[in-house]
């Protein structure tokens, strides 16, 4: 299982939208078995991806990941299999329609209650220094259960600082991606989240692998603040002070189809085409150019590729008989 944090320290950059993108266009058209793990208290992915209120029953029911991990923390025992898979929302199956392109594929949500993970923060600021340190791999033990289940995890990190959480998922990830938006400011910010992501590593064989650097919530290319962010960020990106920018074609450019994509409605919004606009259109086609870009960069083979690998293979075979 490949985990990919998509962390940065600002607040709407896009991290839970990339999040809920990459979850749908990965379950649905590479047929990944996904985790998405939504440490952040607003809930924005966990909503987009299973609707209002399953979570707000789920939760009612101490469903949630610092619920969780809370008990693990009482115990000082990692969570069991079983616990874990009590509190794992399950995106349902698409039913008998096996079409991709219609209907949104299974996935699963670990997400995070408000209540919960305050009274978690509460007890983590309860333990002296040492004694926070022995818990700082109790997500990354956490996931390790699911190593065979999944083949990609997507941790959506909160935008405001909440340092040991953010700790415990940046211990959990083996891979960054860092969304960021092209404006002036855009370098400003990053020292903080750069330096979050070298203490994750520090003192351990913990390694963090650089995946990407994509830009977000880009209104005009043309615009000289998306000329200067872009230079900026790639110079930052030769100096492998960040991760490597991902092409053009990957970014997102379309404002209301982005927000469409967020927003659960119903039951009825379970489609590709309801959530993300005919798969023609430059959103659709951007966010499978992303998704298969990132399959590449981890080394995951990409579901297309896969088949002209065996079209490749019947060709030679063909080739073969005939000779
Ligand atoms: N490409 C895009 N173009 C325009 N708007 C977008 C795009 N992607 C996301 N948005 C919108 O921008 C807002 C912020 O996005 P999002 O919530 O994903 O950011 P975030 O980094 O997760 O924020 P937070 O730090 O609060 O968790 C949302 O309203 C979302 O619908
Ligand atoms: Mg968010």
């Amino acid at each position: 299982m490949d985990t990919i944090a998509i962390f940065h320290t600002k607040g709407g950059v896009a991290k839970s939208a990339v999040t809920v993108f990459l979850a749908d266009f990965l379950a649905s058209y590479e047929d990944k078995r996904v985790l998405v793990v939504d440490l952040d208290p607003q809930g924005s992915s966990s909503k987009a991806l299973l609707g209002r209120d399953v979570l707000e029953a789920g939760f009612k029911k101490r469903r949630s990941l610092p619920q969780l991990l809370s008990k693990s923390i009482e115990s000082g025992l990692s969570p069991h299999k079983d616990a874990i898979e009590a509190v794992l929302y399950k995106r349902p199956l698409r039913g008998n329609n096996t079409k991709r392109s219609t209907y949104l594929a299974e996935l699963s949500v670990l997400a995070t209650d408000r209540k919960g993970w305050r009274a978690f923060n509460e007890q983590i600021n309860d333990l002296t220094q040492d004694s926070q340190g022995q818990f700082l791999d109790l997500l990354k033990d956490t996931l390790a259960e699911f190593e065979d289940d999944y083949d990609i995890a997507l941790i959506d990190f909160p935008g405001s600082e909440l340092p040991f959480w953010t700790k415990l998922g940046l211990r959990a990830s083996n891979w960054w991606l860092l969304p960021e938006l092209p404006d002036y400011l855009s370098t400003e910010d990053l020292d903080t989240a750069v330096e979050l992501v070298r203490d994750a590593q520090k003192n351990s064989t913990h390694k963090i692998l650089p995946l990407g650097t994509l830009l977000t919530i880009c209104p005009n290319r043309g615009s000289g603040s998306y000329k200067s962010a872009l230079s900026a960020l790639s110079h930052l990106a030769k100096e492998r002070a960040i991760p490597g920018l991902f092409d053009k074609a990957c970014e997102i450019l379309h404002r209301p189809a982005a927000q469409n994509a967020t927003d659960w409605k119903s039951e009825k919004s379970r489609t590709m085409v309801a959530r993300y606009g005919s798969s023609t259109t430059p959103f659709h086609t951007g966010l499978k150019t992303l998704s298969k870009a990132v399959l590449q960069r981890i080394g995951q083979q990409s579901k297309t590729k896969q088949l002209s690998i065996v079209g490749d293979l019947r060709r030679k075979l063909t080739d073969y008989w005939r000779k």
